[in-house]
């Protein structure tokens, strides 16, 4: 019997009802009230200003809720129970007809974002394989092409649900292609771990 291994796959966690109705109704309210502005390259895409979690009640309540969820994810990464912070959250609006390029989080570890309204099928967030990676760059797509883990250059996270959310490690790039439904509402955040062990020399990080 023939075997195929996956190799050195990419993990990205899904937690479904994370955030419970209370606290998601909570946060677009807050998100409602709050200061926003325009993104740089699509004016129909807000954002509120990047906070620390501890910046209001509400996202404490959130850096409480994910938290284990991140050493989960670290051990997948790193092969331990590290202790992990949040050092910087967000959130961001999507009126229809919006869209957000592609884009990595950079000097974090791990990133999250997490749905805080519905989300038309057109605008799932899109994770993107790295086209510079050393791999071969010759592509086979066609109509009929079976796309899978393997050769498959995008994957679209499916049925998203309020309160939902997606960890996935900083560098993997993600889009939101254009929203052909109503607004959508996300808040993100990025993590870190306090310290990295190799062979006794240490890395360690601070918000
Ligand atoms: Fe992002």
């Amino acid at each position: 019997m023939d075997e195929v291994e996956g190799l050195f796959p990419v993990p990205l966690l899904r937690a479904r009802k994370l955030l419970n109705d209370g606290l998601v109704t909570a946060l677009r309210q807050q998100i409602r009230d709050a200061h926003t502005q325009t993104n740089a390259r699509s004016g129909l895409l807000s954002h509120t200003q990047i906070v620390g979690p501890d910046a209001n009640e509400l996202y404490r309540q959130v850096t409480r809720v994910v938290g284990p969820k991140l050493v989960e994810f670290g051990v997948l990464l790193f092969g331990d129970r590290l202790g992990w912070a949040i050092k910087e959250m967000w959130t961001n609006v999507l009126e229809a007809g919006g869209s957000q390029s592609m884009h990595a989080h950079a000097n974090s570890f791990v990133s999250g974002i997490i749905y805080l309204s519905p989300s038309h099928p057109s605008a799932h967030t899109v994770f993107v394989r790295n086209p510079g990676a050393s791999e071969f760059t010759f592509r086979h797509n066609t109509g009929t092409a079976q796309m899978g883990p393997f050769n498959a250059g995008k994957w679209v996270t499916p049925d998203i649900e309020p309160g939902d959310m997606v960890l996935f490690p900083s560098y993997l790039l993600h889009e939101v292609p254009r929203n052909q439904g109503g607004q959508r509402i996300t808040l993100a955040f990025n993590a870190i771990p306090d310290r990295l062990d190799s062979w006794g020399y240490t890395v360690s990080f601070g918000p």
